[in-house]
């Protein structure tokens, strides 16, 4: 035969008077409770420490410590604050009940009292706090089983997003391998360079440095609309074909919008992703550097993009190493890209991650031009 363990309550009885103990403890253990008696609160402290009661019948004139000071530090600790406590006393004045709900009771029982009503009270009690009890146990359950679906979602987003960014690099040229990683490394770095900064500690939080890992690596996603012919050519880009290829700005913003088509409107992340998408490829200097006009997300995924195009081979030049595409960075500060960024990149150098193509151009005098750079920024 099984027996199912049964988890009896336990009750502290705190009070001076012997025999007020003897018979609350004799009513408690009849109904099948555990009776815990204690004369004064020093005991109940230690009481307590031992093992937490369910609940407290506490009297209020005591020797040492009174019952009103005994319930507000019971209800100032976290272990204790939700163990109901019952007052049980000789004072009768509507001021001393008042006083007892104010330290935090749920009840106050006059002596001389009834057997059977201390009981019930008790047992209503009880019954309250197990239902609490309960209702808290199972929210804290539910939270974490939100927040485990919260987090599949947040990876399953991530992992189609990595998806599309590769279903763009694949149609990229061969040399383009690891980009969307690479920029998506170099993003994050530069955000929390700039977070360090007193200018930027305000403007990028944990979240910015969270979102632009992933959003960076939708930046091209508009070549997706962009015939292959174009986005294969071999060599510099006719003014017409130059056109269709810069047109993946606003064809990418189109497919990202077109992402938040469930009606609840565009969220935060998003938002970052369009103003990734559609302004990636402007210049510093072509005026209007507020967040609206040339967004902080798309300046710092810009320049990273130029860089790894830089670091990267092409038809017509050879790879860079990591200085000789800095140099030609720095040669654009205030003209191509946002000052602050071009300076933190810099201080940045060693940490900046580049995909190891061999063969690279590592002359300091090297020059780029401007034609070039611009070339690579597609
Ligand atoms: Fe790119
Ligand atoms: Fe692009």
């Amino acid at each position: 035969m099984e027996f199912k363990r049964v988890e009896k309550d336990n009750v502290l009885l705190i009070d001076d008077v012997t025999s007020n103990l003897i018979t609350l403890s004799e009513i408690i253990r009849n109904e099948g409770y555990i009776a815990r008696p204690v004369k004064s609160v020093e005991y109940a402290m230690k009481a307590v420490d031992a093992e937490l009661p369910s609940i407290i019948l506490l009297d209020v004139t005591m020797p040492d410590m009174n019952g009103y000071d005994y319930c507000r530090i019971l209800k100032k600790d976290i272990r204790t604050r939700n163990i109901p406590v019952i007052f049980i006393s000789g004072l009768t004045g509507a001021k001393d009940r008042i006083r007892g709900f104010e330290c935090g009771a749920v009840d106050f029982i006059t002596k001389p009292f009834e057997n059977m009503e201390v009981l019930m009270r008790i047992n209503t009690h009880l019954k309250e706090y197990h239902m609490q009890k309960n209702l808290y146990i199972r929210n804290q359950k539910l939270n974490i089983l939100v927040s485990k679906q919260l987090q599949q979602l947040e990876t399953e987003r991530i992992n189609l997003i990595t998806c599309l960014a590769k279903l763009c690099e694949d149609r990229d040229i061969p040399e383009s391998y690891h980009h969307s990683d690479n920029i998506a490394a170099n993003s994050k770095l530069i955000a929390m360079g700039l977070s360090l900064t007193p200018k930027y500690e305000k403007v990028i939080t944990n979240n910015f440095i969270d979102m632009i890992e992933i959003a960076a690596r939708l930046h091209d996603v508009g070549k997706l609309a962009v015939p292959e012919k174009v986005i294969l050519k071999k060599g510099r880009l006719g003014s017409k074909e130059a056109d269709i290829m810069y047109g993946h700005c606003e064809e990418g913003r189109k497919i990202v919008e077109s992402l938040s088509d469930n009606g609840s409107g565009i969220n935060i992340f998003l938002r970052m992703a369009m103003d990734i998408v559609k302004y990636h490829h402007k210049r510093w200097d072509e005026g209007g550097h507020t967040r609206k006009e040339f967004p902080l997300p798309a300046r710092i995924v810009g320049i990273c993009d130029v860089f790894d195009s830089l670091t990267a081979p092409r038809i017509y030049k050879k790879p860079y190493s990591k200085k000789a595409a800095l140099k030609a960075i720095k040669a654009q500060s205030g003209r191509m890209f946002d000052p602050d960024l071009v300076d933190i990149m810099l201080r940045l150098e060693r940490r900046l991650v580049v995909t190891e193509h061999g063969m690279e151009v590592d002359d300091d005098d090297e020059y780029i031009p401007e034609w070039q750079i611009t070339d690579l920024r597609r």
